[in-house]
């Protein structure tokens, strides 16, 4: 989890001479490098059958560098799993938060899976991607107008967050002869997990959903208005969670709440369960697998179901984490150094909190090697520093590494979640490049950012341009 110390063993090193070898049955989610890394005859890291040092010398650093086959293994894990456990209908959506792309939702796409998008922007990278808008189901605490306007004219699906939205989506739609639009109601289940406080969601102090206080009232409003239908029931607990407890009493929560409307006369069809499954980035993480907590989910909603007397809804889960976390590494270059005698030695890297904010944010441990470097001693007790201008910016404490020198490929594995989706410009840096690699095949996706586009929505008022000398 997102404990702040790690031990020399946690840097991920002890993990690679495993690399090479056959791989244990585990799920991507506990796997901290893609399912494809290997160690080539170069000694290099090789992921997805490219050498990580040949993708640099071709698409420069830093460099995300996604693995398809651990994204599709990953995405396969989910449908199969709600297949073999669930005898009701099932859903998986992606919860694209944690990377939304076009290539990203495509693959994700042909995998048969739908989209949680948050904003008009997901929506409509989603909607380019050419995701039929049924398999959308469009999150937020904070619509707009506009959004909400987008969305019922997409004809995707609305989870609504509170009054306002209730009320702004019931103008939208009073006087339309469509037919109604599609929602489903987030509702606070006041459960608690252990993660950081900032990606808990669950627990009745959160800004999300309603309050269950409210839930009687919202539901006869909603069951009487012409231009919505109420088809669903929405909680999610959190994010990067590793406990079975909280996805085993969410169920029982929700069950009772479709009694309620069922009271109300709501058409409901639909329990959407949230994601939050956690994954491996240091080897002491230890997440249950994709298997084990779809397993757990869908048990016990029907065990819910069964006691209160319901039919079996379609069950909708929305992972983001655990379907793309561990596909993506971030290859860096290495820079100068600093030895702080009988304190601490660093090495900088070209990188740092403009495409990795999640140490700075929320403390996270990231494991690391030097991917042209692979079978050399790693003696040495590094920490590697982002090159932005703030001390906090370090992108691994105390990472255990062979010697280094500049120029050597730092690949810092599991960034596929929340990295690039987090990226900023700070100090004018331009987000880096992402490949997707399979069977050797490299394919630019994102390209990097130049200069030139970090200008592009620069304007300079006429008036200051006559001012100048
Ligand atoms: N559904 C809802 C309503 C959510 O708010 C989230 C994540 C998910 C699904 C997907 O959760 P996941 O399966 O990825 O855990 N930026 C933070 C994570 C924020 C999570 C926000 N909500 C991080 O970098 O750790």
């Amino acid at each position: 989890m997102l404990s702040k110390d790690r031990s020399l063993e946690d840097s991920g090193l002890r993990y690679l001479p495993n690399l090479n070898q056959e791989k244990k049955n585990t799920s991507p989610n506990q796997e901290i490098f893609p399912l494809t890394a290997t160690v080539n005859q170069q000694d290099h890291l090789e992921v997805g059958g490219c050498d990580i040092e040949v993708l640099i010398e071709q698409f420069g650093s830093p460099l995300y560098v996604l693995d398809e086959s651990t994204l599709r293994t990953a995405c396969r894990a989910y449908k199969e799993s709600f297949e073999k456990y669930y005898s009701g209908e099932s859903l998986v959506i992606f919860a694209s938060k944690a990377w939304s792309c076009t290539t990203i939702c495509t693959i994700i796409n042909s995998e048969g899976l739908g989209f949680d998008v948050v904003s008009g922007g997901e929506l409509f990278t989603t909607l380019k991607a050419g995701v039929t808008p049924e398999k959308i189901y469009f999150h937020g605490n904070n619509k707009s107008v506009e959004e909400l306007e987008y969305a019922v004219e997409s004809g995707c699906k609305i989870i609504v967050d509170n009054w306002l939205e209730l009320e702004n989506l019931t103008k939208i739609t009073q006087n339309s002869n469509n037919k109604p639009v599609e929602i489903l109601l987030r509702l606070t289940p006041g459960i608690e997990c252990h993660t950081h406080e900032y990606i808990q969601t669950g627990h009745i102090d959160s800004k999300f959903g309603f309050d269950p206080t409210q839930i009687e009232e919202v539901f006869k409003f909603v069951s009487q208005q012409k231009g919505l239908s109420c088809i669903g029931l929405h909680a999610h607990i959190g994010s990067q969670i590793f406990e079975l407890q909280p996805h085993l009493d969410l169920p029982e929560v929700l069950a009772k709440w479709l009694l309620t409307a069922k009271e109300y006369g709501l058409p409901i069809k639909t329990i959407n369960v949230g994601g939050g499954l956690g994954i491996r980035y240091i080897e002491s993480d230890d997440p249950p697998s994709i298997e084990e907590w779809v397993r757990t989910v869908a048990t016990s909603v029907e065990t819910a179901c069964k006691k209160h007397g319901l039919e079996l809804p379609q069950l909708i889960a929305e992972p983001g984490r655990s379907l793309i976390g561990s596909a993506c590494v971030t290859a860096y270059q290495v820079g100068g150094s600093k030895i702080v005698p009988g304190i601490r030695n660093y090495i900088s890297v070209n990188g740092g909190m403009s495409d990795n904010p999640r140490p700075i944010t929320y403390e996270s441990l990231y494991s690391c090697v030097v991917a042209n470097k692979m079978s050399e001693p790693c003696t040495e007790k590094i920490t590697v520093a982002g090159k932005h201008c703030e001390s906090g910016d370090v992108v691994i404490k105390d990472a255990t590494l062979p010697k280094t020198e500049p120029n050597d490929i730092l690949v810092v594995a599991a960034t596929g979640a929340y990295n690039y989706s987090m990226a900023s410009n700070y100090n004018r840096i331009g987000r880096p490049a992402a490949v997707l690699v399979n069977q050797g095949e490299a394919n630019l996706f994102i390209e990097r950012e130049t200069y030139q586009n970090l200008l592009e929505r620069d304007r300079i008022p006429e008036r200051l341009v006559n001012s100048v000398n």
